[in-house]
């Protein structure tokens, strides 16, 4: 069941190398008054540690995972804090899914109204209503969390998505948007890489390009050692660190994954490579006798910061 979390518990406040003035508000513990600080450029807020999915890879499907909901009716506090602080951006992720919170796209809106801008990082499981589309659209850019294109391995790993809703959501964000703004949010489409979605990342990029995505990331898989006996029993698929295949299936990997990342390059995208992808897969191949580094053409780095990519 949800519990509720305030704001003295929930928040954080982090100085990050990509963005030195920022606020997490999250699972560990700091007043609000850290957001009155005179200037904040970007908040990181976890509204929810719960979710309707259960990933075969995320720490939501461990059985004794307890999640928690930000406490929302001290949302006018928060608001004028941030405004305050002249706070540019609410960047909404965290360890949790903000879409099923009832209502979340009118706390969006109440961030917005007070010329704040809003990012999210969203599983794109159920088909959005009107007024859910709408809060999309107005958004300056969207991590949708999309491990691959392969609609059945999709719905293997991340359980109840279904490819089509994603696509599906996303025309009618980029519908809206246009006929509202002139303008389409930036997608981000987010891949936690591992040796089930590797084969297939150049079909990934391309249907990410068709769609209109303008940055791919790839995470880093972290394991959780539970995982493969707890879901063992009802057949799951359980993605490891894509540094763990053998030799051909590695090298095969590193190939499409080149290709994809210099095909997103080509087109103008962006790509982010997640720390710890790098540094396993030329671990792995230093294994194998290969001790050139595989490259992937672009600086492993953290997070992509949404705020990077507002202004396209
Ligand atoms: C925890 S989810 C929260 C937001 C939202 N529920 C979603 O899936 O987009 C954020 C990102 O973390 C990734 N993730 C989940 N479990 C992970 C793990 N064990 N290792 C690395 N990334 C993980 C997901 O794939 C997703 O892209
Ligand atoms: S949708 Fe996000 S939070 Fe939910 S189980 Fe999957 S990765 Fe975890």
């Amino acid at each position: 069941m949800a519990t509720m979390t305030t704001l003295e518990e929930m928040a954080t406040l982090v100085d990050t190398e990509d963005s030195p003035s920022s606020v997490m508000l999250g699972q560990d513990h700091l007043t609000d008054d850290d957001l009155l600080a005179d200037h904040v450029d970007v908040v990181l807020f976890e509204t929810t540690t719960n979710c309707n999915l259960r990933c075969t890879y995320c720490a939501l499907s461990l059985p004794w995972y307890m999640g928690s909901d930000f406490d929302f009716s001290r949302i006018d506090k928060l608001v004028r804090e941030m405004v305050a602080a002249n706070v540019k951006l609410v960047s909404i992720s965290g360890h949790g899914e903000t879409t099923v919170i009832p209502n979340w796209e009118t706390y969006c809106k109440y961030f917005q109204d007070h010329g704040i801008e809003v990012s999210i990082t969203s599983n794109f499981s159920t088909i959005y209503s009107d007024s859910e589309i709408e809060a999309f659209a107005r958004m300056a850019c969207i991590t949708i969390s999309i491990d691959t294109v392969d609609r059945e391995l999709l719905r293997q790993v991340r359980r109840k998505v279904d490819l089509r809703t994603i696509l599906y959501n996303m025309q009618r964000i980029r519908l809206k948007a246009l006929a509202a703004y002139g303008r389409e949010p930036n997608f981000n489409w987010q891949c936690t890489l591992s040796d089930l979605v590797a084969p297939k990342l150049t079909e990934w990029v391309q249907m990410g390009l068709l769609n209109g995505v303008k940055n791919f990331t790839f995470g880093n898989l972290i394991e959780y050692k539970e995982l493969p006996e707890l879901l063992a029993r009802d057949g799951a698929m359980i993605p490891r660190h894509v540094a763990r295949l053998e030799r051909e299936p590695l090298l095969a990997a590193c190939q499409t994954i080149a290709d994809g990342v210099s095909l997103a390059r080509k087109a103008g995208a962006n790509v982010v490579v997640q720390p710890g992808i790098l540094e396993g897969i030329n671990a792995r191949l230093r294994e194998f006798g290969i001790n050139s580094p595989f490259t992937m053409g672009v600086p492993s780095r953290g997070t992509w910061i949404p705020h990077e990519c507002s202004g396209d």
